[in-house]
């Protein structure tokens, strides 16, 4: 399959491409396109075999559910069986944006792939100029997941769709680099209090702020039962070289590029502006020190360049939980596999 990709930004005239994405996705076809979070892989989500398409495109487990996503506050209701009065706080406060709900679903109307046979779906309303135009042309649900292959970081930039994606999908709207960086924040409003499944864009802090305590859920390892975000228990963003996280010190750091440079290996540094050290091999920096913002923002990217090294060991400098922190911790947690560098 050939895959195209469409320039989507101001100065050239869309609506050609809009056109070729919704005749696309009406037969059933996949498109990727640009959120506020990451690029989504879309399918017209009450599409049964549409939606199929996108878990062998990305080869994902058919276990992992996709995110709904809808072109108006209003369209919430067509899809859920009784919207919870916390849920009509959060989505007038933060829709369009970052935040995925899960709710109980209407039966009967979204396919059964996107929810993996359970009996909730989870849905947000994008924040995006491509995305939200793409929805209101097409006046149908998208069930989209991050548009990487599975296990691979989300992609922040149509490139990466490329190249994870090239010959299985047919179009990508390229909308230059998503400004969050990371996924949006899963949240369980069928429980009280909510509970974060996943963290992200909108974050603990500002969801706390509007409806009082909210809980995070615990990780897959630390429970017996079945996660309830089932994502949460594959392997995920994952480099091709062995990833460690290290604390945010500079001795510390210099100590294990000469402990690792004695072992004859060489090694590629995720880290800020401020601890870039010329002893590295690679380094590939995400921004200012105190800023969660930049590092959730460039760290896909990052992981993404560590796999056009020759590095056999990659090193990321962590960052506090405070913020957009808890959800860069997360990725890196994940991307790590738990693994912390030690002497
Ligand atoms: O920012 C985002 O959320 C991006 C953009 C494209 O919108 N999408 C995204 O989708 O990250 P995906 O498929 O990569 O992650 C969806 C997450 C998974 O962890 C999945 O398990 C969880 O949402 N999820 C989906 N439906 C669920 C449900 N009914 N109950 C619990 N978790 C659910
Ligand atoms: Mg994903």
């Amino acid at each position: 399959m050939e895959t195209k990709m469409n320039s989507v930004d101001n100065l050239v005239d869309n609506e050609k491409t809009y056109k070729q994405a919704v005749d696309i996705l009406r037969e059933g076809g996949l498109v990727a396109f640009p959120t506020e979070t990451v690029y989504g892989l879309g399918a017209i989500a009450t599409d049964e075999r549409a939606v199929q398409r996108i878990f062998e495109a990305k080869g994902r487990p058919a276990d992992n559910p996709l995110i709904v996503h809808i072109g108006k506050k209003s369209d919430v209701k067509d899809y859920v069986e009784k919207i919870p009065e916390v849920a009509e706080q959060l989505i007038e406060a933060f829709w369009p944006g970052p935040l995925t709900l899960v709710m109980e679903k209407k039966p009967g109307i979204i396919a059964d792939t996107v929810t993996a046979g359970m009996d909730t779906v989870a849905i947000r309303m994008p924040d995006h100029p491509v995305a939200l135009q793409l929805l209101k042309k097409l006046e149908l649900p998208l069930a989209a997941p991050s548009a990487n292959r599975s296990g691979k970081p989300s992609p922040t930039e149509a490139e990466h769709v490329y190249h994870d994606l090239f010959g299985r999908i047919p179009l990508i709207l390229d909308g230059g680099a998503t400004g969050i960086g990371v996924e949006s924040t899963v949240l369980d409003v069928t429980v009280t209090p909510p509970v974060i499944l996943r963290p992200g864009g909108i974050v603990k802090e500002q969801l706390e702020a509007l409806i009082g305590p909210v809980h995070l859920a615990a990780k897959p390892e630390e429970k017996t039962e079945t996660p309830r975000a089932p994502g949460m228990k594959y392997t995920h963003y994952a480099p091709e070289a062995p990833l460690f996280v290290i604390e945010p010190d500079a001795s510390i750091l210099e100590h294990a590029v000469d402990s690792i440079h004695q072992q004859g290996k060489r090694v590629a540094i995720i880290g800020p502006d401020e601890l870039q050290t010329i002893k590295a091999d690679w380094y590939f920096t995400t921004g200012a020190i105190h800023s969660h913002e930049a590092m959730a923002a460039n760290l896909y990217k990052a992981i993404r360049q560590c796999d056009t090294t020759e590095a056999d060991i990659i090193l990321a400098i962590e960052t506090d939980l405070t913020g957009i922190g808890a959800a860069v911790m997360n990725r890196l947690d994940k991307a790590s596999d738990g693994k912390r560098y030690s002497e």
